[in-house]
């Protein structure tokens, strides 16, 4: 789909955008995962280039089509994830974390497949992951990190509640809040959200392609940016 009418209002900007979801291994055959697709990430990277920023994507194991216009950097693990976008971040003057990224991973990394044994299996130890959002907010308050943050939530319950107390938490400056539910979010073409502002006004988008939520985003961004 060519992307027309757009206005070029993130020209010479540079933005960074994590998208799909991550896995956590847990012996070479085997991983922790999740459902995201990264639709919503890939129509952001392809709608900050048609309104010409410089755009690169970090792609936590998305099986679509190279966004046009973008570099794609592949990964799989939130280590991965988090050493491809801490890179990237110091250059960038926006990054927007939309992937998917796993809270907790196996403790331990077995080097040969877990086999089968008579008894019940052992249990998988978890222990807790970086918050690379978070990271990002510390980044900036040592002038490092780039000028706009965007997080983003996918809530079953208290979705607004839940997604205030997120923005103020992680120190970013809009958090994109989807509901997840029948025919939304995961792996569909369609979306709908709110985009919360820090210190402005929610914008609601309207259920639509995903193309609509990153335009709302990219509106926000770009008035923050000007
Ligand atoms: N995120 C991140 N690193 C993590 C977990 C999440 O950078 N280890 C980012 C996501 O990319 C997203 C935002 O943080 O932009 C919010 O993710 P979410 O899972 O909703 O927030 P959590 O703080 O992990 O809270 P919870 O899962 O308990 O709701
Ligand atoms: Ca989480």
């Amino acid at each position: 789909r060519v992307l027309r009418g757009r206005p070029r209002d993130l020209a010479g900007r540079k933005v960074v955008i994590s998208a799909g979801g991550t896995r956590e291994p847990i012996d070479p055959v085997r991983y922790i995962g999740n459902r995201s697709s990264g639709l919503q990430g890939y129509a952001l990277a392809r709608t900050a280039a048609a309104r010409g920023a410089e755009v690169t994507v970090v792609a936590a194991n998305v099986a679509l089509p190279d966004p046009a216009g973008a570099t794609v950097v592949r990964v799989e693990s939130t280590a991965e994830l988090r050493d491809a976008v801490l890179a990237a971040a110091p250059a960038a003057d926006v990054v927007v974390m939309a992937a998917a990224v796993a809270d907790f991973r196996p403790a331990v990394r077995h080097d040969s497949k877990i086999k089968k044994t008579d008894g019940e299996p052992e249990a998988i130890a978890l222990v807790k992951n970086p918050d690379v959002l978070a990271e990002l907010g510390e980044l900036r308050r040592t002038a490092l990190g780039p000028e706009v943050i965007v997080g983003f939530a996918a809530e079953t319950d208290d979705v607004l509640a839940n997604g205030q107390a997120k923005l103020a938490r992680k120190g970013c400056d809009l958090l994109v809040v989807n509901q997840v539910g029948p025919g939304l979010a995961f792996g569909t073409p369609d979306n709908a959200a709110v985009v919360l502002v820090a210190g402005g006004e929610p914008v609601e988008v309207p259920r639509g392609p995903k193309e609509d939520v990153a335009d709302a985003v990219w509106d926000v961004v770009a008035s923050r940016l000007a």
